[in-house]
């Protein structure tokens, strides 16, 4: 699965092969080692991201875990590190360091329907959960994504979102917050849609990924609605440093979540997620 990396905090430098804008502040980066050893890597798992000179982020893999070829990162730039990841153009060199943490769990899914939940930047941690599900449709039952975004204009990944609307062994359904006026869809938070979503609450696993708040919200409303909470998985995202258990920055009262994250059984950590830290 992960190969193992014989110095975890040296960065391995990796070219980028492609950077594309997905909507105004996201981009997707390809990325290539330099030493031509691919990385493999799990849905739900996540790299340390270097922009040299300016410091160095936790960004998850968004590409299908299924196939070979560089690996994609969707880069949402609200800081100094994410702009200057957004800002590189092909040929330019970054490092990365993992893949690091949990993933989501797709064999607990076997036979069951699934739920895939994402608020805004969150489709791009699931986007390869839903490669690995789709890679191999037959083992799940009824498989629903279901996605929020701020607005039309923030909707990322159209071309997947399209692939998905087309096919008749899983159900898609987008909302946004804030609808324009060529918006046909749905409006509102992304909850709004679990009426709309095909499910044995007591055969079903979700995963749900997003803002904190959304992902509370979220979970307790699916909780609601009878599915256990061992059978919701949740990614979490904290600040980190080491992404290896060492340096204590992204703890969550007695959890690392670099280590024994991102992705938790919600119950698990249900009782923490109002900690900001510790
Ligand atoms: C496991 C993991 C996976 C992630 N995957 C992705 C991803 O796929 N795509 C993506 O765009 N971002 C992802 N993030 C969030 C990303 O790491 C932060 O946006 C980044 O650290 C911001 O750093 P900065 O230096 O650019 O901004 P800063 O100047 O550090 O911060 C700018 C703003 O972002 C907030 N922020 C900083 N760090 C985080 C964080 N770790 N989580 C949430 N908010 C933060 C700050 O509070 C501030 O409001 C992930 C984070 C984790 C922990
Ligand atoms: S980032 Fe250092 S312990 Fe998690």
């Amino acid at each position: 699965m992960t190969a193992p990396q014989a110095d975890p905090m040296r960065p391995r430098p990796y070219r980028v092969a492609r950077a594309r804008r997905e909507v105004r502040d996201v981009m997707t980066l390809a990325i290539e080692p330099l030493d031509g050893n691919g990385t493999q890597f799990a849905a739900g798992q996540f790299n340390m991201l270097y922009a040299f000179g300016i410091g160095e982020i936790p960004v998850s893999i968004s590409g299908d875990p299924t196939r070979a070829g560089p690996l994609l990162h969707t880069i949402q730039g609200v800081g100094a590190v994410s702009r200057a990841l957004c800002a590189a153009k092909p040929g330019d060199v970054i490092g990365v360091r993992g893949p690091f943490g949990t993933t989501w769990d797709t064999d607990r899914a076997a036979g069951a329907d699934v739920l895939v939940i994402a608020g805004g930047i969150g489709l791009a941690p699931l986007r390869p959960v839903i490669y690995q599900l789709l890679a191999r449709r037959e083992r799940y039952g009824r498989i629903s994504v279901l996605v929020g975004s701020r607005s039309p204009k923030t909707l990322l990944f159209e071309h997947d979102l399209q692939a998905w609307r087309s096919r008749l062994d899983l159900d898609l359904e987008v909302t946004v917050d804030h609808a324009d006026t060529a918006w046909r869809g749905n409006v509102g938070v992304v909850t709004g849609l679990l009426a709309r979503a095909p499910f044995d609450p007591l055969n079903t696993v979700a995963f749900v990924c997003g803002p904190e708040v959304m992902i509370r919200a979220t979970a307790s409303e699916l909780v609601d609605r009878d599915i256990s909470p061992e059978s919701i998985r949740v990614s979490l995202e904290r600040n980190m440093k080491c992404a290896i258990g060492h340096c204590g920055h992204c703890q969550l009262g007695g959890v690392f979540v670099c280590a024994d994250g991102p992705v938790f059984s919600y119950d698990a950590v249900e009782h923490l997620m109002s900690v900001r830290s510790l």
